[in-house]
């Protein structure tokens, strides 16, 4: 395989990136896979110097250009994308998008969704919110996006314990270590498996 024929990998992401981090490094020197673009639509997310780091593209866009215009489209045609990854993406990502890449778009939530899902839910706000209702397992959803927040056909789910004295930065720890373990599996066996005879 060439290095043009490798399939690519988009990924999208509003902040520090970490899961994006985890996915350059595990793709970087893979031989059928590549990270090729990193599009965000926040100029001061760090995930943006990340794949900088490792002289991938970083493309930014405005809430105009996302949704009132076709020119993120466009951009990403030019990658031929074989999968986006929403990795720590905040912005409900428009019908247009969703028609171009059907089952070609997936999510990273760090709960176990249904629960813990929605407008709002990102960041340490899951957390709090599973502390607060004493759960006493969490863990990450990968899935298939649709038209609505954290809602599409799930493709994994891994649990971790929650602990009695956990602080929200605590069990999100142990949840983003999770997620870290498990993003790059998912993006490589979804691309990797053989299609249904
Ligand atoms: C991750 O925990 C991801 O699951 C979450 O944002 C974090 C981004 O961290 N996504 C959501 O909450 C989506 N609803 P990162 O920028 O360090 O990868």
């Amino acid at each position: 395989m060439t290095q043009t024929d490798k399939k690519n990998v988009i990924i999208f992401a509003s902040g520090s990136g970490s899961n994006a981090q985890r996915l350059l490094e595990y793709f970087e020197h893979h031989p059928h896979i590549r990270v090729a673009a990193l599009f965000s639509n926040n100029p001061n997310a760090y995930a943006l110097k990340r794949a900088e780091t490792f002289h991938v593209p970083a493309l930014l866009f405005n809430r105009e250009e996302f949704y009132k215009s076709d020119r993120v489209l466009q951009q990403l045609a030019a990658f031929k994308p074989a999968l986006i990854v929403l990795a720590g993406f905040l912005w409900l990502v428009p019908q247009q998008l969703l028609q171009a890449y059907p089952n070609k778009i997936i999510n990273i939530h760090p709960a176990l969704l249904p629960k813990y899902g929605g407008k709002g839910m990102h960041g340490q706000h899951v957390h709090a919110a599973v502390l607060a209702a004493g759960e006493q397992e969490s863990g990450i959803t990968i899935h298939l996006i649709d038209e609505e927040y954290d809602k599409g056909e799930f493709i994994l789910q891994e649990r971790c314990p929650v602990l009695p004295q956990d602080t929200p930065e605590q069990l999100g720890a142990r949840v983003l270590e999770l997620e870290h373990r498990c993003l790059p599996l998912v993006v490589e066996q979804l691309l990797t498996r053989q299609p249904q005879a």
